[in-house]
């Protein structure tokens, strides 16, 4: 099981402070927020990692990290080009893997304190070209992907509704998803949402209509961090935490 980390993006919504520094390299805590992924990946025996990066700070990164052994891990660098959606960032660690290769995926600014080892052995014993992801029970479901449960299943997703004005479960898709590398096939199947971006939420409902989306629920902390009040608000929640 190899770990792509997705930490590029413009970050518009913590503007000005992302003027300056990716926002995955802003302080959660006593850290930049990108060390907590890695340092959970690593926590889960996910050791080789791809980070894919904007151009924005990508000196800044290796920096901080260089090649990983510090932390224990081992990482690969890309440069996304282009801000075009979670989907198309994916799509560039594809080479990254062999066929049939499993990986987890992490959205850099989703800070966490779950064990994803148990969630890694659960997926290992799904069928081939499926995929499990990670939800959340949230106060605000309208912020983020929501899903829908089978009503003759309720272990499975029926399908997920990206940012729904009218939530129809109080849990949000987390930016926590495992997949196989049918995951790479699926990405060239979806078109540019309304914002003109390949979405991972389209993704994810593709494995969901052939009934092969699974997921767990977080029991513990769990924020985005991608707005001020999550981001002061996960500071404080992260700031004993030692990597
Ligand atoms: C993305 C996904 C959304 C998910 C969220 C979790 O939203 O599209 O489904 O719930 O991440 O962090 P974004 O924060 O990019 O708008």
């Amino acid at each position: 099981m190899k770990g792509v980390i997705l930490a590029g993006g413009k970050g518009t919504r913590l503007l000005p402070l992302t003027s300056i520094v990716n926002k995955h390299l802003l302080p959660v805590g006593k850290y930049p927020m990108i060390m907590y992924g890695i340092e959970r990946l690593r926590q889960a025996g996910v050791t080789e990692i791809m980070l894919i990066i904007g151009k924005q700070s990508a000196g800044l990164y290796t920096d901080l990290l260089g090649s990983g052994s510090r932390y224990g891990v081992e990482l690969t660098y890309r440069i996304q080009e282009e801000a075009g959606g979670i989907a198309e960032a994916l799509m560039l660690a594809k080479n990254f893997f062999k066929p049939r290769e499993q990986l987890v995926v992490l959205l850099g600014d989703n800070l966490f304190t779950d064990d994803l080892l148990p969630v890694i052995q659960r997926f290992q014993k799904q069928p081939a070209g499926s995929a499990r992801v990670l939800l959340k029970e949230v106060e605000d479901a309208r912020r983020y992907g929501v899903p829908v449960f089978r009503s003759d299943n309720p272990h499975k997703i029926e399908r997920i509704e990206e940012k729904p004005r009218h939530p129809q479960s109080s849990y949000c898709v987390t930016g926590i998803y495992l997949y196989d590398t049918s995951v790479f096939q699926l990405i060239q199947q979806v078109k540019p949402s309304a914002r003109g971006e390949l979405e991972i939420t389209d993704v994810n409902n593709r494995y969901a209509a052939d009934n092969r989306l699974e997921y767990d629920v977080l029991q513990g902390y769990w924020s985005d961090a991608g707005t001020f009040e999550s981001l002061s608000e996960a500071g404080g929640h992260m700031v004993n935490r030692q990597i």
